[in-house]
């Protein structure tokens, strides 16, 4: 089964996906390091050179072409959401948490310097920023069976959160396949 990591940019996604996979000794996919792999470059200059609609189609090929039957951790992109597709998949294949930072929490580490690699960020400014990330809370919440919040609790914490939620959402499917 599949644990999907969801939510905004910078919400503490690749953070507590470390601590959660030694801890459930599972292995981490980072779909956006497969989808600069796959590209060859970064996924910076691959929105400058395709655009984000591009990015999408390569996010969810990324996505597609992974083991249905494995036992892992997907570090999805925050905008993964986007995708209908990408959200049905997901769903099929396991349990999915969003991880729920609020804007100030998100806004201050973008601030810190978290924007390299998130073309995003880079190029909307604050208000635009704002206003995608409060309209993707409803993606999020859709497409999420647990929400994690916590701006404050460490990514130890939340990844321990995550291990009972993950555990309720496995015997909840073993009582309905019996
Ligand atoms: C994106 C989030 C990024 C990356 C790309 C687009 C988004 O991932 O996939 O820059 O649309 O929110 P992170 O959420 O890991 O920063």
């Amino acid at each position: 089964m599949w644990i999907t990591l969801t939510g905004f940019m910078a919400s503490g996604k690749s953070t507590v996906a470390r601590h959660l996979g030694p801890a459930q000794n599972l292995p981490i996919v980072s779909l956006d390091e497969l989808a600069a792999e796959r590209s060859g470059c970064s996924i910076g200059d691959f929105f400058d050179r395709n655009g984000e609609a591009a990015f999408r189609e390569l996010e969810l090929e990324m996505l597609e072409g992974l083991d249905p039957g494995s036992d892992l951790i997907v570090d999805a992109g925050g905008g993964l959401v986007e995708t209908p597709a990408a959200v049905d998949l997901i769903r099929q294949r396991g349990v999915v948490l969003w991880l729920d930072a609020p804007w100030e929490a998100v806004q201050g580490r973008l601030q810190g310097g978290g924007t390299p690699d998130r073309p995003l960020a880079r190029d909307m400014d604050w208000t635009s920023l704002e206003a995608l990330y409060n309209r993707r809370q409803a993606l999020y919440a859709r497409a999420a069976d647990f929400r994690l919040a916590g701006a404050s609790s460490a990514a130890e914490d939340l990844a321990r959160l995550a291990v009972l939620r993950c555990r309720a959402w496995a015997n909840r499917e073993a009582e309905n396949r019996s």
